[in-house]
């Protein structure tokens, strides 16, 4: 019998979100943008100087959100990377642009830079690069060509609240816009829910129409009209108070949660370092300087067929880990776009060979040592050594 099950991901529960909780329960606002979902944009806006936030039912809104404050239009292309979710190829399609596929840098498993400008033509509107597993995207380099081409950049950093890049800037501060998710699987999670941050003050009126249903009802709460209308594309894009309620003891706990997270994530840097050494496999390496949020550990094995010996050993210690993301451009979806797998062979390869492993706030208080042992037995046995 195992000692314990290992999950991939588990929610971190924060007592004090029940008070919150039945605050906004007891409230007579439970709709958005009420006194709980206030605090946290006040909260977030404090911390990572976002000129100002906005709270969404998901990530996955926040994309769609972002890619219509932006402008995109039917026959714009974007660039984006394909090894990513759903929602950002989503988010562009909606708007009926062409998503445009940027093969991934293996240290990072983000877009590479070198490989944007190719892809540029007179129809690109738009950068989308992401943060994966928590890593900020290189916007050092990403900035200065959307500069020279006249694009937006919006980053999808679903995964990477709370991490800072090489150059110091906290994610989603480097750019006109940037997409969070709130999503339980995330760091600090309200069940569902997201975040934009929207950093250009010329786009914060917008975004405040396009939340709102495409209304200006904004202008009525702060007094300058008394009858609100419809005035441009937007939907329902607004976070219920009652979530947020539950979102704001999360963030309060961010660094707690953070720190629980690094402890799993330095105890898996110390048990793969060695088969690094031997070449066996890769673990992430972000730039020098860069501070992560804790939110993904992934290894990319030498062989596709290594990787499955790997998860297959992992099963029988009850320890779950995950494949990663099925490329876009090789998907259903991106197949019926026009995609082919060897469209971009260098994802193709690293998409059959790495694994995320487990990470969750709670596997930094129990299990741990438990889970590196059998992981260790299962790297041992695999790799000889
Ligand atoms: C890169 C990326 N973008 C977008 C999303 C969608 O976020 P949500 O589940 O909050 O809609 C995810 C979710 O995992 C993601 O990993």
């Amino acid at each position: 019998m195992n000692k314990y099950r290992i999950p991939f991901n588990k929610p971190f529960h924060v007592p004090q979100a029940e008070e919150y909780v039945l605050d906004a329960l007891r409230s007579d606002g439970q709709c958005g943008n009420h006194k709980w979902c206030k605090k946290c944009a006040d909260l977030l806006k404090d911390k990572f100087g976002f000129k100002e936030v906005f709270l969404v039912p998901s990530g996955t809104d926040a994309l769609e959100m972002g890619c219509i404050l932006a402008g995109l239009k039917p026959g714009d292309e974007v660039i984006l990377p394909s090894y990513t979710f759903s929602s950002t190829g989503n988010a562009v399609v909606m708007q009926g642009a062409k998503p445009v596929f940027c093969e991934i840098n293996p240290d990072t498993m983000n877009i590479d830079p070198d490989q944007i400008e190719s892809l540029i033509t007179p129809r690109t509107r738009m950068i989308l690069p992401i943060d994966y597993a928590g890593i900020p995207c290189d916007l050092e380099r990403i900035n200065p060509i959307a500069e020279k081409y006249g694009l937006t950049v919006f980053v999808d950093a679903a995964q990477s609240l709370n991490s800072k890049d090489a150059q110091g800037y906290w994610s989603g501060a480097r750019t006109p816009i940037a997409a969070f998710s709130c999503h339980e699987t995330k760091n600090f999670g309200c069940g569902e829910g997201g975040l934009l941050s929207v950093n250009n003050p010329d786009w914060i009126l917008q975004a405040n129409f396009i939340q709102e249903k495409g209304t200006d009802r904004r202008l009525v709460l702060d007094g300058v009209k008394s009858k609100y209308g419809w005035v441009t594309k937007g939907s329902s894009f607004l976070l219920s108070d009652i979530l947020a309620a539950m979102l704001y003891a999360q963030f309060e706990a961010m660094d707690e949660i953070t720190a629980l997270r690094g402890k799993v994530v330095d105890a898996y840097s110390t048990l793969f370092e060695p088969f690094v050494q031997k070449g066996c496999v890769k673990v992430p390496r972000p730039p020098a300087g860069t501070i992560l949020n804790n939110h993904a550990f992934f290894v990319i094995f030498d062989s596709p067929k290594n990787r499955q010996a790997f998860l297959a050993g992992l099963k029988e210690w009850d320890i779950s880990a995950y494949i990663g993301y099925v490329p876009l451009h090789s998907s259903t979806m991106g197949l019926s776009l026009g995609y082919k797998a060897e469209d971009l062979p260098l994802t193709e390869n690293l998409a059959a060979r790495v694994v995320r492993l487990p990470l969750y706030a709670d596997l930094g208080r129990e299990g741990l040592s438990y889970m590196i042992d059998r992981m260790g037995y299962v790297m041992s046995k695999l790799y000889s050594c």
